[in-house]
This record gives C-alpha cells, sequence and structure tokens, in this order.
C-alpha cells in the first residue's frame, strides 16, 4: 500500500463512499459466460463491453443523452459483440446482463466490509449503477445491511465524473468532502473524487500506471483490505 499523508486531507475520516462495478463487484467474472457464448472471445468481449459502458457514461453526460446504467451496459454489450463479430442472440443477450445484475464481489471484500463496520463508520455506495442494479447486487452478496446510503447516478441523470454525483454523498452523509473517504479501483474515479474534494483512495488491482491528470488519489493499494489498514492507520 502507498500512501500521501503530506496531500491527504488533515480532517478526520468519518464516512466511506465505495463505487460499485469493479471496485465492490467483479465486472470481469462475466468472462466464463462470455467464453461459453463465444468461444474464444470471452476475455476480449469482456474488456471491450466494460471500456464501451464506460465510454457510452462520458459521450451521454457530456451530450445531456442520459440513459439509465443498465441500458447503457446493455448497449455496449450489443456494441462489444459487433466489434468482435460475435452474432448474439437476445437470450444470450439476457442470459448476460441477467448475471451482470448477480456479479460477485472480490474475495475479501465482504470481511473488509465487515471490519468498517465493526469499526462505527457509515458505508455508502455512490456508483453510475441504477438503484434496481445495487439493490439486487447488495442483496445477492449478502451486503445490504453494511450500507447505510446506496446513492445511484439515477438520481441527478449524470454520471461520473460529474461533480453532482460525488456530491450525493456529501449531501448523504451531512458531512463535507475531505471527511468522507472515496475508494474506487477506477483510477479515473478516484482521481475525479479528489478534484471534487473527497479524501480518496484507489484500489489498483490489476497494477495500473497513474493516470496523467495533474491530479493523484491520496492513497492506494491492491485490495479493498488495503483501505482497512490504511483507515486503522489513520485512526491510529
Ligand atoms: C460505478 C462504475 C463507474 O460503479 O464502476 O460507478
Amino acid at each position: 500500500m502507498t500512501a500521501s499523508p503530506a496531500n491527504a486531507p488533515a480532517a478526520p475520516i468519518k464516512a466511506i463512499a465505495f463505487d460499485a462495478y469493479a471496485t465492490l463487484f467483479d465486472v470481469y467474472c462475466m468472462e466464463r459466460l462470455a467464453e461459453d457464448y463465444f468461444p474464444g472471445q470471452g476475455r476480449a468481449l469482456t474488456t471491450l463491453w466494460r471500456q464501451k459502458q464506460v465510454e457510452y457514461t462520458r459521450v451521454r453526460t457530456m451530450s445531456s443523452q442520459f440513459k439509465t446504467f443498465w441500458e447503457v451496459t446493455r448497449d455496449a454489450l450489443i456494441y462489444a459483440a459487433r466489434a468482435l463479430q460475435q452474432p448474439m442472440s437476445d437470450s444470450q443477450r439476457q442470459h448476460l446482463m441477467n448475471q451482470y445484475a448477480c456479479l460477485r464481489p472480490f474475495p475479501e471484500n465482504l470481511a473488509t466490509l465487515e471490519a468498517l463496520v465493526a469499526m462505527d463508520i457509515p458505508l455508502a455506495i455512490l456508483s453510475n449503477g441504477t438503484a434496481p442494479m445495487l439493490d439486487i447486487a447488495v442483496k445477492f452478496n449478502g451486503m445490504k445491511d453494511l450500507f447505510q446510503h446506496i446513492l445511484s447516478a439515477d438520481t441527478v441523470r449524470k454520471f461520473k465524473t460529474s461533480p453532482e454525483v460525488y456530491q450525493l454523498a456529501v449531501d448523504a452523509f451531512h458531512l463535507p468532502a475531505e471527511e468522507i473517504l472515496f475508494v474506487s479501483s477506477n483510477a479515473w474515479d478516484a482521481c475525479a473524487g479528489t478534484w471534487f474534494g473527497f479524501h480518496t483512495f484507489w484500489v489498483n488491482r490489476s497494477d495500473q500506471p497513474a493516470e496523467e491528470l495533474d491530479i493523484a488519489p491520496h492513497a492506494s493499494g491492491r485490495e479493498l483490505s488495503d483501505v482497512l489498514a490504511y483507515v486503522q492507520g489513520l485512526y491510529g
């Protein structure tokens, strides 16, 4: 784990907001089902699907053409199959989408979240995902009682990295941004959260290079459990 205490807000962390997709829930675990349907292309499809999904959230937000994250996710899947020249039936598409609704968390996540709750730190999810998508995912994974707030970009009809989305956590917790630790495994999300004013932690699961955005998350690690170690370190 690395941290930059010199740059981190001096204010204590009083709440934590987590990104959902790729941070709490493993979007790449779709690969097996994708591989069954499109032999030899499972990884490529899953990777392109995620890239397009994020790209479409940005294009739609910049052009004020909001569509829910569920619809954007379906559109990105259709594009990915088309780009890889893989014919996809309606039932295959539906099955992949249904599995997306029930993504599994990374192995260390549940224990990490429970340990943070045991420290009496209020937790939230702050995500582009729709409220029903997030609700199903937390229920499916036994996480429902761990979060005080499940905050969806739907509410403001814009996606990250719009400040209006990050503001949802400030409003829900009634805390200034610098007293909220925002955790994301998407470097761009962690950087934008830092711009917004959050104390930020980047879970860099796949050893990605740092972004070149004139800003960096305050701390980073490889797994969600590193967030726990970071917070315990700050609490002394
Ligand atoms: C989310 C995407 C960005 O959950 O991972 O908001």
